[in-house]
């Protein structure tokens, strides 16, 4: 695992987009594993100035999002489809037909669980983008899920509900309860893993990810038994490792 520590969360935001730009650089068809929350916003700001500045294209990449919400039409303003598009997708020359989210707003969301993970199953992510929850998760994988998890239908905590409120008028009962997200087991087929993560209330996820025992009370611990991570913290969410 590498560890670059940064000052905070524009430096973060930096030395994240310069990591990806670089990869689309040597690879115009990579394919991206994408992630939302605040954690990349800065990031995804940055490619796309980048794009617009110095013509990175994205022609010929394909991404596969995380996760998405469950119980929302996909065009409302807190479906991550949503996010992408007004954050990176509209802003970039991303082909529509190479970008992937789950959909969460079909009946039967279990075969669309078992659709997306088919289609990851026919890939390989080469650079997988992660934030971590204040609880440890990474995608929606809620403590206490499999290392082997695949793509599948999830319950969000109390915690993420409380946490993702700040979307939705602070309101919890407006808060999807459950998602759809790619699975540890999933996220962990990717060639390599970028996470992210900036400001106090990640320290201790981050002390527990690289210093702790690595459990699946801890979904983001699973990534020190992969061989290619880079891990992005700031000086706030890393006020806590020892080491
Ligand atoms: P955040 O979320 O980037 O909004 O802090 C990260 C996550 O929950 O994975």
């Amino acid at each position: 695992m590498k560890i670059i520590r940064v000052k905070d969360y524009d430096e973060l935001s930096r030395v994240a987009a310069d990591i990806m730009i670089e990869a689309v650089k040597e690879n115009p068809e990579i394919t991206l594993g994408l992630a939302t929350g605040g954690s990349p916003v800065q990031m995804y700001k940055n490619l796309v100035e980048d794009h617009k500045e110095n013509g990175t294209s994205y022609k010929g990449v394909k991404s596969y999002n995380l996760d998405e919400y469950i119980g929302l039409p996909q065009t409302h303003e807190q479906t991550y489809y949503t996010f992408m598009h007004n954050n990176l997708f509209d802003h970039i020359d991303i082909d529509e037909k190479n970008v992937h989210l789950p959909d969460g707003s079909v009946v039967d969301v279990k075969a669309e669980a078992d659709r997306y993970e088919a289609m990851l199953k026919d890939t390989v992510i080469d650079l997988q983008l992660l934030g971590i929850g204040t609880n440890g998760h990474i995608g929606f994988n809620e403590p206490g899920s499999s290392f082997e998890g695949l793509t599948d239908v999830v319950s969000l905590t109390p915690e993420t509900i409380e946490a993702n409120a700040r979307y939705f008028e602070g309101n919890e009962d407006l808060v999807p309860t459950e998602a759809i997200s790619m699975g540890v087991g999933s996220i962990m087929n990717a060639k390599k893993v970028l996470l992210i993560a900036s400001g106090a209330n990640k320290a201790e996820a981050i002390k527990w990810m690289l210093e702790g025992e690595i459990s699946e009370e801890l979904p983001a611990s699973a990534l020190r038994n992969h061989d290619d991570v880079i891990v992005v913290v700031d000086e706030d969410a890393a006020s806590l490792l020892t080491k």
